[in-house]
């Protein structure tokens, strides 16, 4: 089934025209662009062209090529700068032949955050249109790469100062890269690595942690385009690393509904690039809690850094080694945490947990955080005859102390009226734990058949 829909996807792709690229400015003549390429083209054979465009502070909107005679050329003066860190990003398989737009703000993200010099890897020329060939020549792209990174070391670039960025495909040909430099490349992160053909691939053809000082990845899509494993030290898994708030879910309704749907379907898959877009300047902290699994998270096992992290929990973003302060670092360590469906995507955590006195029958409970201007964060919870406690993770974009009001409703099930529920108590909590962060509780009520209970919270956020 899922090989049906994805060749009739690229298929559908494939017929979507490629459109031009908008140059609203329309004056970059002396700016390089992505070589981009079309079917026809494609036709003509596949050719292995690589090239790499340079943005530093001094040319943050005017990129230019880069090539291994940049720096011993003097009639090319260029503002590579051996002496501070370097930043490679690659992108992934292309299926239209088109660049890559989300480029340009990610290098602009993380010139903001850091003086460094960006390499854009361009290799749309071999990226594009069938996924199997894409996937045959990306150890040769890698080759290509480690050439020039070896020229650079030449010139005074350390091997740490690299930090290799790579996008679906483009983690697996930094993880080839790595490979060819015995891992001691500084960093590589993975936003959602490719996962078809990949996920039971030995090492040696995929990103894992053995191919830089710090490995680390995002996953948004890994029931689909994405590598469902641990690639990484660490692995942030968003919102279980499958499905993404705000996305489409049905991707078979969205083809037939949305047709071209390309931006639909790959909305998951996207989702790791525009959070650590979003991570490089943004003032929420987007951290992840190590856990078995994520239904172990939700079930509310998992709140806290202590065990693995020594409390210091890991955060996407340029943080050295994610903020990790054990070593030596451990290896395919998954991380769990919710986000929001927009910019800058971070949730706060909640341990709801419930008590409740013995029931006749299960019954169904849904409990609804609201925050006047937010979205609500629901939750459904089966109560089950045998058992009075429950805990559950929720999360909503705003902190525990700006949630307005609290609303209970009994469900039933699909056979039985809701019978009452005798709540003994309702505790919602944030964490990771905080100073003076109180739980919210509130104690003994009576939750009727099918009727709404609700609760207002008078509470004030601290100043800090
Ligand atoms: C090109 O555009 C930039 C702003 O994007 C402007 O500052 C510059 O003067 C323009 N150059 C030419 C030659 O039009
Ligand atoms: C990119 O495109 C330009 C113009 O079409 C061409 O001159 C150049 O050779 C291409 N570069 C590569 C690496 O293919
Ligand atoms: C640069 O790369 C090209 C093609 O990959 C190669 O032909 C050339 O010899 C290289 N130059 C240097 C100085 O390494
Ligand atoms: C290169 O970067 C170093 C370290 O920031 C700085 O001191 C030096 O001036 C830079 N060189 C050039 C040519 O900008
Ligand atoms: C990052 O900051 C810049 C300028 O401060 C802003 O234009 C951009 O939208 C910000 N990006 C995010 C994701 O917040």
């Amino acid at each position: 089934m899922a090989y049906v829909l994805t060749v009739f996807f690229y298929a559908a792709i494939l017929m979507v025209s490629v459109s031009s690229s908008n140059d609203p400015a329309g004056n970059g003549t002396d700016c390089a662009d992505f070589n981009t390429t079309s079917w026809g083209e494609y036709w003509q054979g596949i050719r292995l062209q690589v090239q790499y465009l340079l943005l530093t502070r001094r040319n943050v909107d005017c990129a230019s090529v880069f090539t291994n005679e940049s720096l011993s050329d003097p009639l090319q003066p260029t503002h590579f700068n051996s002496s501070l860190p370097t930043k490679v990003i690659i992108h992934g398989y292309r299926a239209t032949g088109s660049k890559p737009p989300w480029v340009k703000v990610l290098a602009e993200g993380l010139l903001q955050a850091a003086d460094v010099n960006v390499l854009v890897v361009d290799w749309v020329y071999t990226a594009s249109f069938a996924y199997n060939s894409v996937v045959q020549s990306y150890k040769e792209v890698a080759l290509q790469i480690s050439i020039l990174i070896n020229k650079l070391v030449s010139h005074g670039s350390s091997l740490e100062s690299f930090h290799f960025i790579g996008i679906s495909l483009g983690a697996h040909v930094s993880g080839f890269v790595g490979t060819l430099f015995e891992g001691k490349l500084g960093r590589i992160t993975g936003l959602d690595p490719a996962g078809p053909m990949f996920k039971g691939a030995d090492i040696f053809d995929r990103l894992d942690p053995t191919d830089a000082l710090f490995v680390e990845a995002i996953h948004t899509d890994s029931d689909y385009f994405g590598i469902s494993i641990p690639v990484g030290h660490v692995d942030f898994f968003l919102n279980g690393g499958m499905d993404q708030t705000g996305c489409k879910r049905s991707r078979f309704a969205s083809i037939l509904l949305y047709f071209p749907v390309y931006g639909y379907v790959i909305c998951d898959h996207m989702r790791a690039v525009h959070v650590y877009i979003s991570s490089l300047n943004s003032s929420c902290p987007l951290i992840g809690f190590p856990c078995p699994s994520y239904e172990r998270f939700l079930a509310g096992e998992c709140t806290d850094c202590e065990r693995t992290f020594k409390g210091t929990c890991p955060q996407i973003g340029l943080l050295e080694n994610s903020g990790i302060t054990v070593s030596p670092l451990p290896h395919e360590v998954k991380l769990f945490l919710q986000t929001s469906s927009s910019a800058p995507y971070c949730a706060h955590h909640f341990l709801l947990e419930l008590t409740v006195s013995s029931m006749a029958r299960n019954t169904g409970v849904e409990i609804t955080l609201r925050s006047m201007g937010h979205p609500d964060s629901q939750q459904k919870l089966w109560l089950k005859t045998k058992e009075s406690k429950y805990s559950r993770v929720m999360s909503a974009p705003v902190p525990l102390c700006k949630i307005d009001s609290i609303l209970l409703k009994g469900t039933g099930s699909f056979f039985y009226r809701p019978g009452d529920v005798n709540i003994q108590s309702i505790c919602v909590s944030e964490f990771p734990i905080t100073s003076q962060k109180e739980p919210l509780c509130l104690v003994n009520f009576q939750l009727h058949r099918s009727s709404l209970w609700s609760h207002d919270f008078v509470q004030v956020c601290g100043a800090f």
